[in-house]
């Protein structure tokens, strides 16, 4: 079993990766923490409680983290267009019953670190602010995360939110530098990737077609998701760029990396918050990250679908 925390900020996307982490087989979902990116933290870890609830995960403990960036003000506008107010747009979920956890997420993943007789892969898939919060509080959890996979960056496609930032590392650039500086083992699935694994209006549909509740409620989610996309990027199709970052461990063929080394840009207005690689090695440092560079959409397609179903029937 691979022991997995999710730090996350829901958000479709990251709603849809909790569902497909509670019901992998060979994953064990210790607990997930929130963050504020997409919506405020009142709002993402409602959502967070929300869907768990709604898919009967009732044994996954919610811890809220920090409620806004480590240098900077919780930049607000564009999660509140793909997501909407409450940052979880669309289908009816009904209010959470299983009440949160008293624990600040910081002092919930060091303790789970500290605690565990084995290594624990970290899931972040919303801005960084509470994995480098973790790091700085407790450095040595260092030797306890197995790996760290993130969603975030853009490298050789343009950004969503300037031509050169993706929204999750562009909210917290600072806790980004941080934690490409830890030195842990981080595997980084930008948007390069994310925006070729999405799903088509046949693929959405297809999913509402197995006919069970989480298929159908995925499959709303794509429907408000897919729509903010059309509007904002005259985008017409939908990602689902977090559930990658679980994607990838149920089936490691789902995404190739390529080792690299990896800054975040911190001060330059114009590049505010870009994942710069240095792909061509000229700046003589060891790779820090491994970097995504392919995936299979067909898989990813599938496993969605797959899981989905799986979710009601178990
Ligand atoms: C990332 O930003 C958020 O809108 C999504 O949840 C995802 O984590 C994509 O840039
Ligand atoms: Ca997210």
């Amino acid at each position: 079993m691979k022991k997995v925390i999710m730090d996350c900020d829901p958000g479709h996307d990251d709603a849809i990766a909790l569902l497909l982490a509670s019901r992998a087989d060979d994953i064990e979902l210790l607990g997930v923490t929130t963050v504020a990116g997409n919506s405020e933290l009142e709002n993402t870890t409602r959502n967070a409680r929300k869907v768990l609830d709604y898919a009967g995960v009732t044994d996954v403990d919610v811890y809220a983290g920090c409620e806004r960036p480590m240098m900077r003000d919780l930049y607000r506008l564009t999660g509140a267009i793909i997501h909407g107010e409450d940052g979880l747009g669309g289908p009816k979920i009904p209010d959470p019953v299983t009440p949160i956890k008293e624990e600040h997420a910081v002092d919930f993943i060091i303790r789970a670190l500290r605690e565990s007789d084995e290594k624990i892969i970290l899931i972040p898939t919303g801005p960084l602010t509470n994995i480098a919060m973790a790091l700085i509080k407790a450095p040595d959890i260092k030797e306890k995360i197995e790996r760290i996979i993130i969603m975030g960056g853009a490298v050789n496609d343009p950004g969503n939110i300037t031509s050169a930032a993706e929204f999750n590392i562009y909210v917290d650039p600072e806790a980004a530098k941080i934690v490409f500086a830890s030195g842990c083992n981080i595997y980084l699935n930008t948007l390069d990737i994310s925006m070729k694994a999405v799903f088509y209006e046949e693929d959405i549909e297809r999913l509402r077609a197995q006919g069970d509740k989480i298929s159908d409620i995925v499959a709303q989610l794509l429907d408000f998701f897919g729509s903010t996309h059309i509007q904002h990027f005259g985008f017409k199709a939908c990602p689902i760029h977090d559930a990658l970052c679980v994607g990838v461990l149920i089936d490691e063929n789902l995404i190739e990396y390529q080792q690299t080394y990896l800054d975040i840009s911190v001060n330059d207005p114009l590049t505010l918050g870009e994942t710069v690689a240095d792909l061509w090695g000229i700046t003589g440092h060891e790779p820090n990250c491994y970097l995504s560079v392919k995936v299979d959409r067909e898989l990813f397609v599938q496993m969605i679908q797959e899981h989905m179903q799986k979710t009601y029937q178990s």
